[in-house]
């Protein structure tokens, strides 16, 4: 067998499904993105997705309070503004405003809409039953905006330790998974 063992401490590089996304969220004042790539989908229809927020992010408490937020899913060529997104806290700075992120209202929620960003879901919490002990947040996707323009959008997938695989060619083969 060619496969060694392999740490325990990386396994979450292997498994993880990205896209990397750009989370809303807000409060009666001010508005927050954060970098986010511990998400699963959970359910087809309506939409639930799965997320792992920390309880150390300033989004944690605004997504706690609010219930709302807004998943928002960047290309490549806003990867360098997607990963400083992740590298600053919003408790004392408006990341939108200095990396150049381009707010628009939701139709549904108050966090915003990204601009740049091909995709956006407006999502409400539905499930909070392990927000304690795993600060995993059930979504439900309530709205959802996609710029079809964009037939082969460039997503970029988290590989750990600042490495990044952008989505490329795409196969076609007889699957029963829809
Ligand atoms: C590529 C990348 C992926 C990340 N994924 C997550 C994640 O899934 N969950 C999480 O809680 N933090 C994640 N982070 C860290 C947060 O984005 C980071 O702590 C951010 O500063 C939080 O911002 P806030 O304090 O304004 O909410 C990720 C960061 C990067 C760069």
């Amino acid at each position: 067998m060619a496969k060694k063992s392999f740490p325990l401490s990386k396994v979450y590089a292997l498994l993880e499904p990205g896209p990397v996304v750009l989370l809303t969220t807000a409060s009666a004042v001010q508005a927050n993105v954060m970098t986010m790539s511990w998400h699963s989908m959970l359910e087809f229809e309506p939409p639930l997705v799965g997320c792992v927020i920390s309880n150390r992010n300033y989004s944690y408490g605004l997504l706690e309070a609010s219930g709302e937020c807004v998943i928002n899913i960047p290309t490549v060529d806003i990867a360098k503004k997607v990963v400083s997104c992740g590298n600053a806290s919003g408790l004392k700075l408006d990341k939108f405003k200095k990396f150049g992120l381009t707010k628009s209202p939701a139709k549904y929620v108050a966090a915003p809409l990204i601009d740049e960003c091909y995709a956006s879901l407006e999502c409400r919490v539905v499930d909070t039953g392990m927000v304690v002990k795993y600060g995993f947040f059930v979504l439900e996707v309530v709205q959802a905006w996609v710029d079809t323009a964009i037939k082969h959008p460039q997503t970029i997938h988290h590989l750990g330790y600042g490495n990044f695989m952008v989505a490329g060619a795409t196969i076609k083969l007889r699957s029963r998974m829809r």
